[in-house]
């Protein structure tokens, strides 16, 4: 497989391809996958290819987007994790490393989610170089403040993004190399 970029227990992560497009839409045309993402499932293989040729363009643009996670044992898509470079103002911030990721259903509580973001984790402190790491997850949503907070992640702010309350987590290169999570 190419252009592997992290290799963790159970997953490869490597950028996003077109051939993606089934396993986006298996993720993204779920309701379940959209609770806390503004409710508006895909409907249709190209919107699915859309969202690959959006993330590949930031790749271009911004040199980084979302990477895809595979599964080791059946080559299956896992869904995407990683960093998105934000360029639009979010909580008063801008042009910083977003984590974020999305699983397909059948892999939630599994500790992949958990798994593969760690490895991203230590990725961007090691190979990228960056001094900070930052997510935000509506405040609902508590399987994905579970894992940012597992990523040594910390809620330091509430903030109104798309009108509903999100938590705003950073977490700085040097407090991530105190913590005791496995490196
Ligand atoms: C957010 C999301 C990735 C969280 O997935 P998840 O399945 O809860 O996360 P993990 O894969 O790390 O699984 C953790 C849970 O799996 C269970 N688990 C089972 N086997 C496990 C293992 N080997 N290792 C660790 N956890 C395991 C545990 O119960 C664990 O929960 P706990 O930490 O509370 O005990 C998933 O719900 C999702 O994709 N949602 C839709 C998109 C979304 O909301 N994205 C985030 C936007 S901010």
């Amino acid at each position: 497989m190419p252009n592997i970029l992290i290799e963790t227990e159970r997953c490869l992560i490597r950028p996003l391809e077109i051939t993606d497009a089934a396993g986006i839409f298996e993720l993204d045309s779920n309701p379940n996958v959209h609770t806390f993402l503004g409710k508006n499932p895909i409907k249709t293989i190209e919107e699915a290819e859309n969202v690959i040729k959006n993330i590949q363009k930031q790749y271009e643009d911004l040199g980084i987007g979302r990477w895809a996670i595979i599964d080791k044992a059946n080559g299956d898509f896992v869904g995407w994790t990683g960093f998105k470079y934000i360029i639009e103002p979010t909580n008063g911030h801008v042009n910083y490393h977003d984590l974020g990721y999305r699983l397909v259903e059948r892999y939630w509580g599994t500790g992949i989610a958990t798994e593969t973001a760690k490895a991203c984790v230590k990725y961007a402190f090691e190979t990228m170089n960056l001094e900070t790491v930052y997510g935000i997850c509506d405040i609902e949503n508590l399987g994905s403040k579970n894992v940012l907070q597992k990523c040594g992640l910390t809620p330091i702010a509430t903030f109104d993004y798309d009108d509903t309350p999100h938590y705003w987590f950073v977490l700085q290169r040097e407090d991530w190399q105190k913590l005791s999570i496995p490196k």
